[in-house]
């Protein structure tokens, strides 16, 4: 008993100790002209398709549900499994070229010193800029996995189905507050879904606006497997801009997903969905001091893990 109490402390005080480590000056002097690289060429992948910023905020987000680049990971059949192929990923997650592409424009500049966590974190950041949302200082200092977890991200990762105790307890499993959970959620303020993860929602539950799931049904036929990938916007008034209107749907029941509405449907979140929908400063506020939180979580740092030198894959 003594003993395993020691091993938790010991990895609390490592977990402290790690976290501490990161810092937004880390590459001042190793790589000077790391981020405003990454910052071009995320302006650049926005302006050339909206909606990748969305992309690259998730994979960011699914990441980080350890911010060690694991998700970057590819399948190699045979000998190695990640986390693209977890059902929440699955056909979904987008953005790797793009992730490439800058991990080989830094490379040019500094050889295996800028991480793939890092520059996921970074161009999450510079994405949500990039359409009009709020900006935040990225600490840094990630190192990237030598290894994924496919059960993890098929665990932790929170579906489209969640009810708002789910939503809070997977949250809350990552140490967020329910506030959080809502915070985070308005990255749905920018983004698509497929029509398989609001099909329940638009045709079976009493939470939404009749004209607003009528409007998605033409697009989203009802039988299982036709239009599976159809795609509708989160955010259905203002689809590629980065602000408060995600929670004014919700006010009026336009949340696309059943996880969307559930946060404002009596329950315990629906005064905090009532305040960012009156006061985008609360929520650009919010959402900043919570994704600064969110890329904290378990990083690698120091000598744990590597610098990969192609994101896709380990060195
Ligand atoms: C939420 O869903 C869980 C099942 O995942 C269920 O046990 C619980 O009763 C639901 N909560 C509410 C308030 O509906
Ligand atoms: C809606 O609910 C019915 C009855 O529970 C179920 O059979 C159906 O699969 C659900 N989804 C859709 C899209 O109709």
């Amino acid at each position: 008993m003594a003993s395993s109490v020691s091993v938790l402390l010991l990895l609390i005080c490592t977990a402290a100790v790690a976290s501490a480590q990161l810092s937004p000056t880390f590459y001042d002097t190793s790589c000077p002209n790391a981020l405003s690289t990454i910052k071009i060429a995320v302006t650049a992948a926005v302006i050339k398709e909206n909606r990748m910023g969305a992309s690259l905020l998730r994979l960011h987000f699914h990441d980080c549900f350890g911010c060690d680049a694991s998700v970057l990971l590819a399948d190699i059949p045979g000998s190695f499994t990640g986390e693209q192929g977890a059902l929440p990923n699955a056909g979904s997650l987008r953005g790797f070229d793009v992730i490439a592409n800058i991990k080989s424009q830094v490379e040019a500049i500094c050889k295996q010193t800028v991480s793939c966590a890092d520059i996921l974190a970074v161009a999450a950041r510079d994405s949500v800029v990039a359409l009009g949302g709020p900006s935040w200082t990225v600490p840094l200092g990630r190192r990237d996995s030598t290894t994924a977890s496919l059960s993890l991200a098929n665990s932790d990762l929170p579906p489209p189905f969640f009810n708002l105790s789910n939503l809070i307890s997977a949250f809350s499993n990552k140490g967020f507050t329910a506030t959080e959970m809502v915070t985070l959620s308005g990255a749905h303020t920018i983004g698509d879904a497929q029509c398989k993860n609001f099909r329940d929602h638009i045709y079976n539950d009493t939470d939404i606006n009749p004209a607003f799931a009528t409007s998605l049904q033409a697009n989203c036929p009802r039988p299982t497997g036709s239009g599976d990938t159809n795609l509708a916007p989160l955010d259905t008034s203002t689809p590629y801009t980065f602000d408060n209107a995600y929670y004014n749907n919700l006010l009026s029941q336009k949340g696309l997903l059943h996880s969307d509405q559930e946060l404002f449907n009596g329950g315990s979140t629906d005064n905090t969905v009532r305040n960012f929908a009156s006061s985008p400063a609360a929520f650009s506020s919010a959402f900043a001091a919570a994704m600064v939180k969110m890329g904290n979580l378990s990083p690698l740092t120091g000598s744990q893990g590597q610098i990969r030198l192609t994101c896709s894959k380990v060195n």
